[in-house]
């Protein structure tokens, strides 16, 4: 994609924009094989702690190719659903695909988001924090456009635990993934990212907290597959 047609952002994000606009062609495919399968069945434990209900307005922040925001089209029919990401190279295959247009995309950054102030009764965000350059900036814009009582739903990676299965996780993530990468002729680079991005992310624990710091009440987390995913979600205080 042509520099000119990308949203404007800040150096880091840049970078990290252009890298999903490359990777959207694969995206759908390398998730399902890199996840063995489960990344859908988080996406809908997502979708199952925003408590939503059928005339609910929903963010998908981080949206991607759209994959929560599909999930809460296909169980809320009357649902409000807006996708919001930078990456419009991401976005530009989430709207091929079936329900497509029954979606609101909005190219848009997290840092600075380009809605009003108690906006939503749920933002949901898959892969988000990983890749902001600032965690609390990026909450503070979530909490604001929340409407009080709603619901922020975070689903990210967790650098690999403590423990026996340490070694085996940290040998997928720097060996495993760029060879899945390399099979499916992607940018290997990108994958590198990936595994350092993860490796180097909040814990679970510490993630909890920059909630807090947003002044988010009610955090909670669970994790999966063998504490190397952690869904988290909070309210804004009413
Ligand atoms: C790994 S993908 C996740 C896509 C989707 N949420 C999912 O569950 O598959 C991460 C997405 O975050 C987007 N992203 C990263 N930083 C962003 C920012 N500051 N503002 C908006 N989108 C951002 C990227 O463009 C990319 O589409």
């Amino acid at each position: 994609m042509n520099d000119q047609y990308r949203l404007k952002t800040d150096q880091q994000g840049a970078r990290i924009q252009k890298m999903f606009d490359g990777l959207a062609a694969n995206y759908d495919l390398m998730n399902r094989i890199m996840t063995m399968g489960q990344d859908q069945r988080w996406r809908r434990y997502v979708v199952d702690q925003a408590d939503l209900k059928d005339n609910s307005t929903v963010l998908d922040l981080a949206a991607g190719t759209g994959d929560i925001a599909f999930e809460v089209r296909r169980r809320f029919d009357g649902a409000t659903v807006v996708a919001g990401d930078f990456s419009l190279g991401m976005m530009a295959y989430g709207t091929q695909r079936k329900g497509g247009d029954r979606v609101h995309w909005v190219a848009c950054d997290a840092l600075a988001l380009p809605f009003a102030d108690n906006s939503f009764d749920a933002v949901v965000f898959g892969y988000l924090l990983r890749n902001v350059t600032n965690i609390q900036t990026a909450l503070n814009e979530i909490r604001r456009v929340l409407k009080p009582g709603g619901k922020a739903v975070c689903l990210d990676t967790t650098p690999p635990p403590p423990g026996l299965l340490r070694p085996f996780i940290k040998t997928y993530l720097n060996v495993g993934l760029p060879l899945l990468g390399r099979a499916l002729g992607t940018d290997p680079s990108a994958y590198a990212y990936l595994s350092n991005s993860t490796q180097h992310f909040e814990t679970a624990q510490a993630l909890a907290i920059h909630f807090e710091e947003a002044r988010f009440e009610q955090v909670a987390f669970r994790h999966f597959l063998f504490k190397t995913i952690a869904v988290h979600w909070a309210t804004k205080p009413s």
